[in-house]
């Protein structure tokens, strides 16, 4: 059921030198409730994820564990990151490895491309670089060391000392981009969200763009330099190209045109490569710019950013575990500002389990199957003349299916589910009104009771559908227990931009029992 509209999207390809956390997640849940949203809407949808393997943080982190650094990056991602895709529920369209010779090989041509377009030149180089970013660190990013590091300069992400680094390298002409970049941004406003971000990428590109390093001699894990074997093609560049490499870029040019080009979304760490770097290396070989760039903000965990190697990282499973998957991606995609920095805490998760899930979207789910068991034998009712109270369910599904598809299309996940879950809590609210356990009581009342109980169930048909990009695998047993399956068709086969149309699911189809949606856990 696809319209045609192409909609690529891309998490960051992370750093398999350590072990995915609750950061790594966050992004990828994300990327996927919108690539799922998009796909259920019909557009001709593509999800990427992938590992970034290549350059010094890898390398340091096979020697620290003895292996070389092929073997290194095969463990890692065969068992820990492949795995958090299971984890999360995700179902990303492809994987990109940048040890794959898909990739490999194109980011030469890529480079040897520039590089006979004249943007490529080599020159000597000096400055202080950190291994944790895999960047030579800008004036304003450079900080002093404290504690151990005292008297060092340290990286303002990571709190660990630069390394001065002073190498023949290559150079990229990024100088050479800023007025085309500047009037990218000022031409396509939208082209860098939020507008926090997008406002600090401008000031940066007006404050003057310097060229930028992209080999390295110093080691050899990375891609080689197609005309100097000599050196390593900076990870940065070959990274970045992973988007169009996986996409068909130099392979398949027919692939590539149907996707190309692409949403990013990124945490804001990485943000400037991806609004700045990125776009220009594109123009300078002659290819689209991207679609957009999305950066969202850092979970924080005592104040500050999560991080494996400052011992804040929480490992998914520990969440999953206990809550499950669409808890987890309900968690952060709705308590968090899309675009804004979150702390993160067991209380506000478990909290929010307890109250919006279990008590309010699961329970209304049970009590309403519930009640079309008991009262009706399994078989939803028709509904009668409506009243107002109903009139009014009709129009909050109606907008907030409208208010979703629109803040998707902001990619303010958080505002679509603040939206869907109108619907939650007006349901609640119409059931605890009309009393069906009263109605039941009075045989002259027993077409009212059927009105109450389809308006329910039709308002949980619309919920599931909208739900489903955050929460697949509760609303793909709510539909079950809906008796939906057999009588309206697949879950998945349901146009979600169509989600608030009332009257769609059928009077006569069988509920099935329902086991709780969100179970009681048991608090460690
Ligand atoms: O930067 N809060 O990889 P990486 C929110 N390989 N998101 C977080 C986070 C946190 N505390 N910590 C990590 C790299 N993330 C490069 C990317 S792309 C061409 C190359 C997420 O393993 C967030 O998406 O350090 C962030 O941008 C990304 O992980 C960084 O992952
Ligand atoms: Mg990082």
């Amino acid at each position: 059921m696809t319209s045609g509209r192409s909609f690529y999207i891309t998490t960051p390809i992370y750093y398999p030198s350590d072990l995915p956390h609750i950061g790594h997640g966050y992004t990828t849940v994300a990327v996927d409730a919108l690539a799922r949203w998009h796909r259920q809407a019909g557009d001709d949808t593509w999800m990427l994820t992938g590992t970034d393997e290549h350059g010094q943080k890898m390398l340091r982190a096979a020697a620290a564990n003895g292996v070389t650094p092929q073997e290194w990056v095969d463990k890692l991602v065969t068992e820990s990151w492949f795995p958090l895709l299971e984890t999360l529920d995700v179902a990303n369209d492809d994987f990109i490895r940048t040890t794959q010779p898909r990739h490999e090989e194109r980011v030469q041509e890529f480079v040897k491309a520039l590089y006979d377009r004249g943007y490529i030149y080599a020159g000597e180089y000096e400055a202080l670089y950190c291994v944790g970013c895999e960047e030579f660190k800008p004036e304003a990013e450079i900080v002093d060391g404290t504690g151990p590091f005292e008297g060092l300069k340290v990286c303002a992400i990571h709190s660990k000392p630069l390394e001065l680094l002073q190498e023949k390298n290559y150079f990229f002409k990024l100088s050479e981009f800023q007025d085309r970049l500047l009037e990218l941004y000022k031409t396509e406003p939208d082209f860098v969200r939020p507008e926090s971000a997008r406002n600090e990428v401008v000031s940066f590109v007006r404050s003057g763009l310097k060229d930028l390093s992209i080999s390295r001699s110093a080691f050899d894990w990375g891609i080689t330099v197609p005309w100097d074997p000599s050196h390593v093609i900076y990870v940065w560049v070959d990274a970045l190209l992973n988007y169009a490499t996986a996409v068909g870029y130099g392979t398949d040019p027919e692939q590539f045109a149907r996707r190309w080009p692409a949403f990013h979304v990124v945490g804001k760490d990485i943000l400037r490569f991806h609004a700045v770097i990125w776009p220009a290396m594109l123009m300078a070989a002659g290819l689209d710019v991207p679609r957009g760039v999305f950066a969202h903000g850092w979970l924080l965990v005592g104040g500050e950013k999560m991080s494996k190697s400052k011992l804040t990282g929480i490992a998914p499973t520990e969440i999953t575990d206990v809550f499950g998957s669409d808890a987890y991606r309900f968690y952060f995609l709705s308590a968090i500002a899309f675009g804004q920095d979150g702390s993160f805490s067991w209380e506000d998760l478990s909290a929010r389990y307890q109250a919006e899930l279990a008590n309010g979207f699961g329970n209304l789910a049970s009590r309403t199957v519930a009640m079309i068991s008991k009262y009706f034998d399994g078989v939803v009712p028709p509904a009668g003349p409506s009243t107002d109270l109903d009139a009014a369910i009709h129009k909050i599904v109606a907008d907030a299916a409208t208010a979703a598809d629109a803040a998707i299309e902001r990619f303010r996940i958080d505002e679509a589910i603040a939206a869907i879950w109108t619907i939650v809590d007006a349901l609640n609210g119409y059931i605890t009104e009309n009393e069906p356990w009263a109605l039941a009581k009075d045989e002259a009342q027993r077409e009212r009771l059927g009105t109450v109980l389809y308006t329910a169930a039709e308002g949980l048909r619309a919920l599931a559908v909208l739900l489903s990009p955050v929460m697949p695998e509760s609303t793909a047993k709510l539909w079950v227990a809906l008796g939906a399956e057999g009588s309206i068709g697949a879950l998945a086969d349901q146009p979600i931009r169509d989600a608030g149309t009332w009257g769609v699911l059928r009077p006569g189809s069988s509920v099935e029992a329902l086991t709780p949606l969100f179970p009681r856990v048991e608090q460690a």
